[in-house]
């Protein structure tokens, strides 16, 4: 049985040597190692084997099996030149796995791609909190206790005089109080309103403010700035309407519309109902924001001297921008994630 043992290991090692492909020693490995193979059959053979010797033969055919696997599988790597071929096979014929790649959600690419107007006219980015106190979300901006566009602007209170802030504006004051004049900054933000929500109210929304402060700043800056702004947003053949409005932290105050995107104010002229744009519903104007010089008891409020330093502000809602760009109807699909739709931007 030993002598078997020694002449099989002779044998098989040999065989492994000369196997030059993968065929022949896939045909070795069967001879040797396979289900009826000659090494499996020593093991079957065991029964014929004395007591006195079973257990070193037993021993004898284990290492000859492990010596035989491992010899085996050296060859195997040193055909495939060290790695495993099934690995290697690739058909380059299949088309390629799309990897799904992210993106920004259109609230925050309309952000960025107001913010990035103002930004190439040399304004910088300034960010506020969302839990204000009353100081700052009316008093510091002319709107007192008992005034009635306090209304408007009201909001959700938390404890004491904190509440989330109805609007962007009271960064104006947080930031005129750390910084002097000359300035020119943008306040994209989160704001909160009790509105019971529908397709064109959220009681949560957002807003891009703006503010340039410095010693000469006349309403035609302000008219500059907007005409380019509408321009860069909506095309360069976008006209402009200011009307006259109020906010009680700007005087004068302006409500600042843009010729039709959708008719172009052509609809206009149309005397039939069926003939009337759906988006400006014939008017031929749409509105995108509030804007106004800097009230000079504002500038009071937060320690500058209204006689030495002038400003305009501006503020506009997002979401309002984002669904006159893009032709959204309701203003619930950004906030519902549904993939469907955030995918098309
Ligand atoms: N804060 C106003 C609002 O939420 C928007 C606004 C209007 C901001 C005029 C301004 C401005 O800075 O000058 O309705």
């Amino acid at each position: 049985m030993k002598d078997k043992i020694r002449e099989i290991e002779k044998s098989a090692v040999e065989e492994i040597a000369l196997a030059a492909d993968a065929d022949m020693l896939e045909k070795a490995r069967v001879k040797y190692l396979g289900r009826k193979g000659l090494i499996t059959e020593l093991f079957k053979n065991m029964g014929g084997v004395s007591s006195s010797e079973r257990a070193e033969v037993g021993r004898l055919i284990n290492s000859l099996k492990v010596t035989a696997s491992k010899a085996f599988d050296d060859k195997a790597s040193a055909i495939s030149g060290g790695r495993d071929l099934k690995c290697q096979k690739v058909d380059i014929t299949l088309p390629g796995i799309a990897r799904e790649i992210g993106h920004l959600h259109p609230i925050s690419r309309t952000i960025e791609e107001i913010c990035g107007v103002f930004i190439s006219l040399g304004f910088k980015v300034v960010e506020g909190p969302e839990i204000e106190n009353e100081h700052y979300n009316f008093e510091a901006l002319n709107i007192p206790l008992e005034h009635p566009s306090r209304d408007a602007f009201d909001t959700f209170y938390l404890a004491d005089k904190w509440l989330l802030r109805s609007h962007t504006s009271p960064v104006q004051a947080r930031f005129m109080e750390k910084n002097n004049p000359p300035f020119a900054i943008v306040i994209p933000g989160k704001v909160y309103r009790p509105d019971a929500t529908d397709a064109s109210h959220s009681f949560m929304f957002h807003q891009v403010e703006g503010l340039v402060v410095s010693d000469n700043i006349r309403f035609s800056d302000l008219k500059g700035a907007l005409t380019l702004f509408a321009r860069q947003m909506f095309g360069e053949t976008t006209k402009m309407r200011f009307r006259p409005s109020f906010f009680p932290f700007t005087e004068p105050s302006a409500e600042v519309d843009i010729s039709c995107i959708l008719c172009s104010g052509e609809s206009r002229s149309a005397g039939h109902d069926s003939r009337r744009c759906s988006l400006c519903g014939g008017k031929g104007w749409i509105e995108i924001l509030g804007a106004g010089m800097v009230n000079p008891k504002v500038f009071k409020n937060v320690g500058y001297d209204p006689e030495k330093v002038t400003g305009f502000a501006f503020g506009m809602g997002v979401e309002r921008i984002a669904i006159l760009k893009y032709g959204i109807t309701d203003i619930r699909m950004f906030f519902e994630n549904d993939i469907r739709f955030l995918r098309q931007f």
